[in-house]
């Protein structure tokens, strides 16, 4: 019977999906023993994944909760199979993505300090930031204090599921859709990351949701923010090190961008860090895939995995094929 190592702290009534034909095996933080299993699903967090990995023995496939793969090749080397759970964070981190942009363009972290100082008449201070941040300096009566998304050129980098859930949700703000991702499609016109530089000047809002590799590491550096236009929202949902995070600093601070990142470089940011300081942005500490409904849905898409390695279908979310 196959084994099925998977994380103690999950409930087992999360896991009432599974195939009968597989043994379910326990997997503690605490795992102080070699255990014998066939297919492992590692705990959501690399740190404590990686203290189990080494009593695991005759692992053939792994199951990953997460849609981010990249500690697990180094880990488990070459001769396993590796599935991500593609689909399970859509919902979650294209919801951030709304949320992020929203937020910023509606100036809530400065609201929420305005709240937070008891003083009505700092609202005006947006309209302040406005003109600073846009570079828009005329008068305009009533003076401005928030933006729309509505009719605003948002440059999505990566169309893949997560891409391509956020255009979903976009759909009723009628914004100008620009898209990149490895490789150029049409229906809808995806460009190539090759496009990338010159479509940066046309954007309003850059979204990057995209994995980190050899090839998007630093995608984003000094040269890309030149090219930004003035006031550009910079959205990272994705990973940190696809921007150049002494780059970002140095285009926050001189006030030619604003950013809302989930995600940074180094993680977790330490205290003290640059960035912490930065102004016109927001930062939450990687949780945009985070829902109660996450561990459902991650696991579903485990036991679907599942049951076509059982039945030797091809298996629909395979990021490292076994040599
Ligand atoms: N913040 C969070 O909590 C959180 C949660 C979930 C996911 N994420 C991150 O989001 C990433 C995307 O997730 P997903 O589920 O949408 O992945 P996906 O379905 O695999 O799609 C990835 C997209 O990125 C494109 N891409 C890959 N390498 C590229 C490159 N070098 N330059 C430009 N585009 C590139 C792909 O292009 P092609 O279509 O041409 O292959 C594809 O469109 C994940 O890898 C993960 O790092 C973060």
């Amino acid at each position: 019977m196959l084994r099925v190592g998977y994380p103690a702290v999950f409930a087992t009534e999360l896991l009432s999906d599974f195939p009968r034909e597989v043994e379910l095996v326990r997997l503690p933080d605490d795992l102080d023993h070699d255990v014998d299993i066939d297919v492992w699903i590692p705990i959501p967090y690399p740190t404590r994944a990686l203290k189990i990995w080494p009593h695991l023995r005759g692992v053939r496939l792994v199951l990953n909760l997460m849609a981010g793969t990249e500690w697990i090749p180094a880990a488990v080397g070459p001769h396993v199979t590796i599935c991500n759970a593609r689909g399970a964070h859509n919902i979650p981190t294209a919801e951030w993505t709304i949320s992020a942009i929203l937020s910023m363009l509606k100036y809530f972290p400065l609201f929420l300090d305005v709240q937070r100082s008891g003083q009505w008449k700092r609202r005006f201070e947006a309209s302040a930031n406005y003109a600073h941040i846009t570079g828009d300096t005329k008068v305009i009566f009533p003076p401005v204090m928030l933006e729309e998304l509505y009719g605003k050129t948002v440059l999505l980098v990566g169309h893949g599921a997560i891409g391509q859930q956020i255009e979903q949700m976009l759909a009723p703000f009628h914004v100008n859709l620009l898209r990149v991702a490895r490789t150029a499609r049409a229906e809808p016109l995806v460009y190539a990351v090759s496009e990338l530089d010159s479509l940066l000047p046309q954007a309003e809002i850059v979204v990057l949701i995209l994995p980190h590799t050899a090839e998007s590491h630093h995608l984003i550096g000094s040269h890309q923010f030149a090219l930004m236009r003035q006031g550009t929202l910079l959205v990272n949902a994705a990973r940190g090190a696809i921007v150049d995070t002494d780059a970002l600093v140095q285009a926050l601070d001189s006030g030619h961008i604003r950013a809302a990142l989930d995600v940074t470089d180094p993680e977790p940011l330490p205290e003290g860090h640059p960035l912490w300081s930065c102004p016109n942005l927001l930062l939450t500490p990687h949780v945009a895939g985070s829902s109660p409904q996450f561990a459902a849905r991650s696991l579903a898409t485990a036991a679907a995995e599942l049951r076509l390695y059982l039945t030797g279908e091809p298996m629909q979310n395979i990021v490292q094929h076994s040599i």
